[in-house]
């Protein structure tokens, strides 16, 4: 069976956990309690995302997908190739704006507290930086409601039509 290989499969299954992370913890900062570090954690879980993505990239160009079935209607096929399209745009766009609008305010950014983080050359009132701020809250909502719609989609493949969608990711 065509599969994806082991490091499309690798870079898949770790992204979706961080990305998730990043979602909830995003969604849910302000209910968690206010000693646990969300944001910095969550800023550091983004800038992982967005560095992988790079790799995931280099990677997806040099590693074509493995085949759909031909006797998947051209509807899904379609709908899937822009799913999969707008996800590698999120895993970019998303970090991204965040690492944009973090960059005017005062507060320090590090990557798990081990390192200090550059900030990008911003200040505040720039359209960018309230663009990205919107951006980020919308655009995250947007996955968070994708993301289900794509997992949806994976178990009805694997449970109801039974066929070998999700076992190529596995
Ligand atoms: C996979 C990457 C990321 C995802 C999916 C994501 C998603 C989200 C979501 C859904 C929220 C809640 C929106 C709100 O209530 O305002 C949020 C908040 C936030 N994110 Fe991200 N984010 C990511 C990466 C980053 C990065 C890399 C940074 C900065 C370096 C960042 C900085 C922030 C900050 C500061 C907030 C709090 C905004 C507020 O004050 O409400 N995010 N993020
Ligand atoms: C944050 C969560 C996730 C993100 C961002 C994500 C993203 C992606 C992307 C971008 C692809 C296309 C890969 C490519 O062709 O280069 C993909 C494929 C796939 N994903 Fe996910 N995924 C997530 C979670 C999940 C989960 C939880 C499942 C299973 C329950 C799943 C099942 C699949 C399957 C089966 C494929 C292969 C589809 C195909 O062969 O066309 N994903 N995912």
């Amino acid at each position: 069976m065509d599969r994806y290989n082991g490091v499309a499969r690798a870079l898949h299954w770790a992204m979706a956990l961080l990305i998730i992370l990043a979602l909830v913890l995003g969604i849910g900062h302000d209910a968690l309690p206010k000693d646990w570090a969300v944001i910095p954690i969550h800023k550091s879980i983004g800038l992982t995302v967005l560095a992988l993505t790079l790799v995931r990239i280099i990677w997806r160009l040099a590693n074509p997908a493995p085949r759909l079935s031909a006797a998947m209607p051209n509807w899904e096929k379609g709908a899937a190739h822009a799913t999969h399209a707008l996800f590698y745009i999120f895993m970019i766009v998303l970090p991204l704006s965040g690492w944009i609008m973090t960059s005017e305010g005062t507060r320090p950014l590090n990557w798990f507290f081990l390192f200090d983080v550059p900030k990008l050359p911003v200040a505040k009132g720039d359209m960018l930086v309230d663009l990205a701020g919107e951006g980020h809250e919308v655009m995250g909502f947007i996955w968070a409601a994708l993301i289900l719609l794509h997992i949806g989609a994976a178990l009805r493949h694997h449970y109801l039509l039974k066929d070998n969608v999700m076992r190529r990711m596995l």
